[in-house]
């Protein structure tokens, strides 16, 4: 089944002297072609394998490259019309080159790199997370950036396009990945984020007793495995208690968490500007309190929409027009762009040194 997402939909005519760049994401489970010019996303095309994966608890890498090779063609042609445009309109091509599962990479990459090189425009290959960070358009270096998806939770100072320090990250699971593992304790499908915290808005937050990750701690590091754990007793020992509950109580910590180390970054880096991407920004929780401690600590906030906070190819896209000068000699990393042909999908892909 295909979803289409158009964002801040434009005429193609519109921002003249912008480049058109298409973008292609297959690190994961979802298929993601999408179109931008300048920081407009004129198309957001994604495929989504949640039936294929749900039997499984998650997702299995083998049928993704498979379902991926099967859809991206249509995926292509959809972006294309939903612009409004022909491929002979695109002026760069960017595809993930990593980190995420090698052979659905693969997929997109290759495809990216063919486009590329048989309409003879540059090949930009592009960090995943870059893609999560370039898809809260409007926000200039520098800013504190919580990326938390469904492979990562980690805190970035972004002080300029190519100067990005990672703070801390997870020691354990990525916060979506507690979510999805919460939700299936609980009988929800995949993938359970959303599904979770639909849930929760029936239950009582503070209905359970759970764990709070890394309580003393006062570093800039996020542990979810330990509270996945308790609600596995929990509904062990009392497998009556209220679903809802266990939810919503769930869902208050892992925001709550997420939060308390925020807050920290902030204070320590002093930054003024807070990006909050990847797929667990869709989280209303979230994006309620997030805007709270904004105002509180009178630091601006911004959030990808809820279209561009999930894997796509627009924001691939939109990392792509990062990488590409104005009107001067294109280049990649200092390296002639047409070079990056020859690059390879990475599955495990630090973005920034630690
Ligand atoms: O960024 P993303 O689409 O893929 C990765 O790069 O991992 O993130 C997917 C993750 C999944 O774990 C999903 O459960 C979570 O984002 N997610 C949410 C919500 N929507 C998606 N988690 C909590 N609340 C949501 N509303
Ligand atoms: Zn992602």
């Amino acid at each position: 089944m295909a979803s289409e997402q158009a964002e801040h939909t434009v005429g193609s005519g519109q921002a003249a002297g912008h480049r058109v760049i298409l973008g292609i994401d297959t690190s994961c489970d979802d298929t993601g072609v999408g179109i931008a010019r300048g920081d407009q996303v004129l198309a957001n095309v994604v495929v989504p394998q949640t039936a294929l994966h749900d039997r499984f608890g998650g997702v299995m890498p083998e049928l993704a490259s498979r379902e991926h090779l099967e859809v991206i063609d249509e995926a292509l042609e959809r972006a294309l019309s939903q612009a409004g445009l022909q491929l002979s309109d695109v002026d760069a091509v960017a595809a993930t080159h990593g980190p995420g599962l090698v052979g659905a990479l693969l997929v997109g990459l290759s495809y990216g790199k063919a486009l590329a090189w048989g309409l003879g425009v540059p090949f930009l290959p592009v960090h995943h997370l870059q893609g999560h960070l370039a898809a809260a358009t409007g926000v200039e270096p520098p800013f504190l950036a919580l990326i938390a998806s469904g492979g990562h939770t980690a805190l970035f100072a972004v002080r300029s396009w190519d100067d990005v320090e990672e703070l801390g990250r997870s020691r354990d699971d990525a916060a979506g990945e507690a979510f999805d593992k919460v939700a299936r304790l609980l009988g929800l499908p995949y993938p359970g984020g959303p599904a979770l915290s639909k849930l929760a808005e029936q239950g009582h937050d503070q209905g359970v007793k759970l764990p709070w990750p890394m309580a003393g701690s006062k570093g800039i590091e996020f542990s979810f495995s330990g509270l996945k754990t308790a609600v596995a007793l929990l509904l062990e020992r009392q497998p009556d208690v209220a679903k809802a509950d266990v939810a919503a109580t769930f869902e208050r910590v892992v925001v709550g968490s997420l939060l308390e180390v925020t807050r920290r970054a902030l204070e320590r880096t002093g930054l003024r500007r807070l990006v909050i991407a990847g797929g667990v920004a869709a989280n209303q929780r979230l994006r309620r309190e997030v805007a709270a401690l904004g105002e509180e600590l009178d630091v601006q906030v911004s959030f990808p929409s809820p279209a561009l906070a999930t894997d796509n190819g627009a924001m691939i896209a939109l990392a792509g027009r990062l990488m590409l000068g104005g009107d001067e000699e294109l280049a990649v990393g200092g390296e002639p762009i047409h070079d990056a042909l020859g690059t390879d999908a990475v599955p495990y892909l630090p973005l920034a040194p630690t």
